[in-house]
């Protein structure tokens, strides 16, 4: 069940490049990339006949007319065009991942919720199967807003493919390691590292070590961008040399197969007889791209106080209003703290922004106990929350030399809407009903007299 792969039967390009073997660096290039040499059509897009009898055809990212620094396409040189890849479709259900608007009535959203990690169970899952929707927001048709899921994955998919046309998945794990094998190449996947798997882009998942699990922001938006820098320049936080794309990998491979589209919301299936990945040479900006997270370089305080977490944003999803993110991805990793006569954790606070975190690994500053790696937590849209009262009690007392947070690495996924926690959520994932408790103990200082307490 767990075969690892097939991909010696794909014939990869030997491209070399500096830093990764089987990945070009740089973010939002214009890549060019062929498996077979002389597929790549020279100085033009759609010659009358492609070398190899492949079919031209371009996957479209952004509408025609976006602007030029916006506008994002692949030319892919293909075994079959896509329409060969797709048949009638059947209605398909997969009950455990949910779109928004996915309101339970008999949930309630508003709260501060904590989550261990949710299971593996018996049962083999895959990338589609295990995905587990905990929270939603905004609204798939209208294309604003997210869900973000937990994937349990125990078993490759096999003869069996999918896309996603409404979204884009910025992909977390936090156990096990994933090849994501894609029309455009192969991405190899662990902990520590994150990948961004394009809307409409065709792939399979397949289990390399297992169990797998993971966190996965689906945004159904404008697509994840590097935010820009202002005063900080032109380097540190993400740089864009650090971000890998796969170099053209391909299968001519015959074998009944089904292709699972997910489509506002709905998820179908259509029945071909081949593999699907047959692009043997690509060109363009449209690609899925992987990057290792400990490559981000912070920025903090280095005399006093404490910036807003924006200061961690690895990667953003603009909205519409600048400044206001559909979503920020934001990472909280090692560094070192060093801020004189501060506070040092994250302070008390009200968001107009949705929080949800992830641990992938470590101890995470605010909360020295019960958020743990794989486990997750909702602070959702003014709501306040802060340290409790052991983060509190020693932060306050700290001898504040400088020191180093290590072995901590938690990320989240902030949004300008509203997160609805889904029915697995509230009923069926480890929620944690006492975390709400954590700030119980916080006691009253204040006496009327002046001085610190
Ligand atoms: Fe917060």
């Amino acid at each position: 069940m767990n075969r690892p792969t097939d991909a010696h039967s794909m014939i990869q390009a030997a491209t070399p490049t500096a830093t990764n073997p089987g990945y070009m660096p740089g973010f939002g290039n214009d890549f060019e990339t062929e498996a077979l040499p002389g597929a790549l059509p020279e100085g033009k897009n759609s010659p009358q006949k492609c070398n190899y009898g492949l079919y031209g055809e371009q996957l479209s990212g952004t509408a025609f007319t976006a602007p030029s620094h916006q506008n994002e396409r692949t030319w892919c040189y293909r075994i079959r065009p896509s329409v060969k890849h797709s048949a009638r479709y059947d209605k398909i259900d997969l009950p455990y991942w949910r779109s928004a608007p996915d309101i339970d009535p008999d949930v309630i959203s508003l709260g501060q919720y904590r989550w261990d990690p949710v299971p593996h169970s018996e049962q083999a899952l895959t990338w589609l199967t295990g995905m587990r929707t905990m929270t939603t927001a905004g609204d798939v048709n209208t294309q604003v807003g997210m869900a973000s899921h937990i994937y349990l994955v125990t078993a490759s998919m096999q003869d069996a493919y999918f896309y996603s046309a409404d979204s884009e998945l910025l992909v977390v794990p936090q156990e096990g390691r994933l090849r994501f094998c894609t029309e455009l190449g192969i991405i190899d996947l662990e902990p520590r590292e994150i990948a961004i798997i394009p809307r409409g882009l065709l792939y399979r998942v397949e289990l390399l070590e297992g169990p797998a699990r993971g966190f996965v922001c689906e945004n159904y938006g404008q697509k994840f961008e590097l935010p820009g820098r202002g005063p900080i320049g032109a380097n540190c936080m993400a740089n864009r040399r650090d971000f890998k794309t796969p170099v053209a990998a391909f299968e001519d491979r015959d074998a009944p197969s089904t292709v699972t589209i997910k489509w506002c919301g709905q998820f179908h299936e259509t029945r071909i007889g081949h593999s699907p990945l047959d692009v043997v040479a690509w060109h363009g900006n449209y690609a899925p791209v992987k990057y290792d997270l400990s490559n981000y370089c912070p920025i903090g305080a280095i005399l006093f106080d404490h910036p807003d977490p924006s200061i961690f944003t690895v990667l953003t999803a603009p909205s519409g209003v600048p400044g206001t993110a559909n979503i920020d991805f934001v990472l909280f990793r090692e560094r070192w703290m060093t801020m004189e006569d501060t506070f040092r954790p994250p302070w008390y606070h009200k968001n107009i922004m949705s929080e949800l975190m992830g641990n992938i690994y470590g101890q995470y500053d605010a909360k020295p106990q019960g958020f743990v790696p794989g486990g997750m937590s909702l602070h959702n849209m003014m709501l306040p929350h802060g340290p409790d009262k052991n983060a509190f009690e020693g932060a306050s007392n700290a001898d504040l030399k400088p020191e180093k947070l290590d072995n901590t690495m938690s990320f989240m996924f902030e949004t300008r809407f509203p997160q609805h926690l889904t029915t697995f959520a509230a009923t069926e994932a480890p929620l944690q009903d006492d975390y709400i408790d954590c700030w119980d103990d916080i006691e009253k200082k204040f006496d009327g007299t002046p001085g610190t307490k």
